[in-house]
């Protein structure tokens, strides 16, 4: 359905935990991490119901995603029960990629559509120093190459000021396997609050020195924000989210459901809809929808990264939804 400024909104990003085995700086903080009970969790059931009246509303697409999806038991087969609900056409997963590959086979067999993994550096080192924990980043790129055998597969690195010299290495992958590889701008959220993005312009404008012959990609690609390009002899692209500098909110097409149940129409506020008390009270499936539908009116013009004392989030992103 169209929202009150005329956009259509037919995208839901799910997360369906807080939990994760990384600690990412600018998503989670590292120590005295608020886990959510397992009670304040959506049920699989219950995620199933939402997804089913957003599909009443026009909501076609869905993201599961975290925290780190993978952590919770049972996900691919909420995957595969997704999937199969009429009227849903793409579900894909956000993932960082660690617990993947004895699930790649398994994923595939229940519908899922693509996989974005999430890597900021090549760099072991950096990795763990990013994350905070001892894995590797050589085993996400292990992930990376078993997964794009296998699915649509997107990296997505966080552009970062200490990274800056893995942007060329990580666009290479592009080059090598058959990924798109998409640099996003850091939000002002969470644990991200201070601190600054690279940009997203500078990152081109770096690229376009390595790869002169580099051009747009003009058909369209994905359901979000990137700006795609791509130089001769590359089998996926490069992708640019520039949602702080630039900012794509006219055509933004989403709605994210936290893990306990707030539907938000947008990262910025805190405001949204709580399906949790109408899943588990009494409500049939139409005051469900209209609570949907609400949210959706609700959703505003515009975010306010660039203002950032009118940010009204203030949880971290592995709480809303990454
Ligand atoms: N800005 C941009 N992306 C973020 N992510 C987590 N926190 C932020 C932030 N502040 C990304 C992760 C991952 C996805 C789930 O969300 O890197 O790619
Ligand atoms: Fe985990 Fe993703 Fe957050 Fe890193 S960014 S801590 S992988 S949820």
């Amino acid at each position: 359905m169209l929202d009150s400024f005329g956009r259509e909104i037919r995208y839901l990003r799910l997360s369906i935990t807080d939990r994760c085995n990384l600690r990412c700086r600018y998503c989670m903080p590292d120590e005295g991490v608020p886990l959510t009970a397992h009670d304040d969790l959506l049920r699989y059931e219950e995620l199933l119901r939402v997804a089913e009246a957003a599909v009443s509303l026009g909501i076609d697409r869905f993201k599961v995603t975290g925290g780190e999806p993978l952590v919770r038991r049972g996900c691919t087969g909420f995957i595969h029960a997704l999937k199969a609900l009429p009227g849903v056409r793409q579900v894909t997963l956000t993932t960082n990629g660690l617990l993947l590959p004895p699930l790649l086979d398994e994923l595939r067999a229940a519908g899922l559509d693509g996989v974005n993994i999430s890597l900021d550096t090549l760099d072991n080192v950096q990795y763990q120093r990013l994350t905070r924990r001892t894995h590797t980043a050589d085993e996400v790129l292990h992930a990376v190459r078993l997964c794009a055998a296998r699915l649509p597969t997107k990296v997505n690195a966080v552009l970062l000021p200490e990274t800056t010299d893995q942007l060329i290495p990580l666009a290479e992958l592009a080059q090598t396997l058959p990924v798109d590889v998409r640099f996003i701008e850091r939000m002002p959220l969470g644990t991200a609050q201070t601190g600054q993005t690279a940009s997203a312009d500078v990152a081109l404008d770096r690229l376009r020195m390595h790869w002169p012959q580099l051009k747009p990609v003009i058909e369209p690609r994905g359901n979000g924000p990137a700006r795609y390009f791509r130089a001769p002899g590359m089998q996926g692209c490069i992708g640019l989210i520039d949602a702080v500098s630039h900012g794509f909110c006219d055509r933004c097409n989403r709605l994210r459901l936290t893990s306990t149940g707030l539907l938000k129409p947008c990262l910025c506020y805190e405001q949204g809809a709580e399906l949790r008390p109408l899943l588990r009270g009494s409500a049939d499936n139409t005051t469900l929808q209209s609570a949907i539908r609400a949210a959706i009116l609700q959703k505003p013009a515009a975010h306010c990264f660039q203002q950032r004392e009118n940010i009204t989030e203030h949880k971290s992103m592995n709480q809303i939804g990454g």
